[in-house]
């Protein structure tokens, strides 16, 4: 396979959102790029937005007119798919639909060249599928640019079963090329990031279903303790409740109803009623203009402890203990116990996954309240807390004022398994685990997709890793027991390196 020069010709076909974006990509990299669109005016469409765009940046002073002059004379409008019989790879940016895109790779195939790089920019049908009826399969790769392209580092280089592992090579090296950050994946549903980040939504979705609190909390938790950029309701909103739902159901479908991936029939509800999100002026937020933002739930002040006693090592949550010396509370230390905090007769745990009345009841232990995982302890604003029935009020007005004490708003949500944030990032951890036992992508792969395509703050493995795997795999078991249900499986590649002491 000759390597993709630097001027080689790229071409783009379909110049709506993606495809526009991606023609920009291109063309400020270098290449000579042409613009096709089947419908009339629309590449013209998608060259004036890329214009537009870049100008904006010139006014910012983020590009030098010159360059967007140089850029913009590279790309090149045409007409019909004959026009694309120079170039080195063409990429398919059109509606998403698999008759659709068959079509025209079977029509570039009598077009191009016999060693043309066909790409196509597919978000969820099976790349395998997309080249069943090519001569040269072989020649066919995913390219998943994320949205906008243009400012998404992310690029899933998606094999499938026939595609030449040198024309994926190719496709990997160009794109880090263009400046993006590439993953390589086995087609398969959902890819990595569409796949993976499934429990992102699912998670938060079940905790709103059962009652453990409302959709401003659940984004303030996810946000304030677990540093995402959004919380899962907010993002839902954004995205569309059409477009998130169709993606949830479609990869349910494609593992042929695997439990792990059963949509929410909360989110289904908001579909029919036509509460799409931001688009619509509702989704599970109001957005017209008199609406009051709903805030989330947080904790009256409570008195400080004067003295707390640490049980053991807290892992994870180790940081609290310097947070609960800085404000002035004296601590004793208990070598003894499997990591907790004793205020008086009131114990707090970070939550194993189990609610918290269950392991209150199993430990004998009446006063015992969880907190939930935070991504850094020492910086987040906010955690949550939940108590088993058994408790006295006092003792959570207790764990409210040491949390208080440490400069975090408390969040009291009712008891679920596994509360918010720790529960989403064990599933999102497990998920990502399975998709790498299954020989879908490397574990390095899964965290720069996930950081890349989605901006978590964390990737899900490295995350795991550093609340450690005994305990992520402690907590999927225990939700799996709480809810009798496969979708908590543990993936066997977690118990693999637990066992294997990794
Ligand atoms: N929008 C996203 O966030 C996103 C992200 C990643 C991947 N994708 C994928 O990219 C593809 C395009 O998505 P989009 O959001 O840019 O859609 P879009 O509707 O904005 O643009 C699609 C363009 O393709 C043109 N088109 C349709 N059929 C054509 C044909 N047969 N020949 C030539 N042009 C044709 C349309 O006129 C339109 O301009 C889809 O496969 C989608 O799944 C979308």
């Amino acid at each position: 396979m000759t390597p993709i020069s630097p001027d080689a010709v790229i071409g783009v076909i379909g110049a709506g959102t993606m495809g526009a974006g991606i023609a920009q990509v291109a063309a400020k990299a270098g290449h000579p790029v042409l613009l096709y669109d089947a419908f009339e005016g629309a590449a013209q469409k998608g060259f004036d937005g890329i214009k537009k765009g870049l100008n904006k940046l010139v006014e910012r002073g983020k590009m030098a007119q010159a360059d967007v002059d140089a850029l913009l004379s590279r790309i090149t409008l045409v007409n019909g798919l004959e026009a694309f019989a120079p170039a080195r790879v063409v990429i398919e940016v059109i509606v998403e639909r698999l008759d659709v895109k068959q079509s025209v790779f079977s029509q570039l195939e009598e077009i191009c060249a016999d060693d043309t790089i066909l790409a196509t920019n597919t978000s969820s049908i099976s790349v395998t599928a997309i080249g069943s009826q090519l001569k040269r399969a072989n020649n066919l790769v995913g390219m998943h640019f994320f949205n906008p392209a243009p400012i998404m580092k992310l690029v899933e280089v998606i094999s499938g079963l026939d595609t030449d592992p040198n024309v994926a090579d190719a496709i990997y090296e160009l794109s880090a090329r263009w400046g993006k950050k590439p993953v390589r994946a086995k087609s398969t549903p959902g890819f990595i990031v569409n796949r993976v980040a499934r429990p992102f939504y699912a998670e938060g979705l079940r905790v709103l279903q059962e009652g453990g609190a409302d959709e401003a909390t659940i984004d303030a938790v996810i946000r304030e303790a677990g540093n995402f950029r959004m919380g899962p309701f907010e993002l839902m909103d954004l995205i569309g409740h059409d477009v998130n739902f169709a993606v949830t159901s479609s990869v349910f479908a494609a593992y042929f109803n695997d439990q792990r991936f059963l949509p929410s029939l909360i989110q289904q509800d908001l579909v029919n009623a036509g509460h799409l999100g931001r688009k619509s002026g509702r989704g599970f937020y109001n957005y017209s203009a008199d609406a009051e933002k709903p805030t989330p739930a947080t904790a009256d002040t409570a008195p400080a402890p004067h003295h707390v006693t640490i049980e053991g090592d807290l892992g994870v949550a180790e940081p609290l203990v310097a947070l609960i010396e800085q404000a002035g509370i004296s601590v004793s230390r208990a070598k003894e116990g499997h990591g907790a905090i004793l205020i008086g007769d009131t114990t707090l745990k970070l939550t194993n996954g189990q609610m918290t009345t269950v392991r209150s009841a199993e430990a004998r232990n009446s006063n015992l309240i969880h907190f939930d995982l935070a991504l850094d302890y020492t910086t987040s604003t906010r955690i949550a807390i939940s108590a088993a029935d058994q408790a006295d009020n006092e003792s959570l007005l207790k764990a409210i004022g040491l949390f208080q004490a440490i400069g975090k708003a408390v969040t009291v949500i009712d008891d679920v398994p596994g509360m918010i944030v720790m529960r989403t990032v064990a599933m999102l951890a497990n998920e990502g685990f399975d998709a790498v036992n299954q020989q879908v992508c490397s574990e390095a792969d899964v965290d720069i997709a996930m950081k890349g395509g989605v901006n978590y703050p964390f990737g899900p493995i490295e995350w795991a890793n550093k609340v450690s795997l005994t305990v992520i795999q402690n907590v999927l078991d225990n939700l799996a027991a709480m809810y009798g249900e496969d979708r908590y499986r543990t993936s066997p590649l977690i118990r693999r390196k637990v066992a294997g002491g990794m």
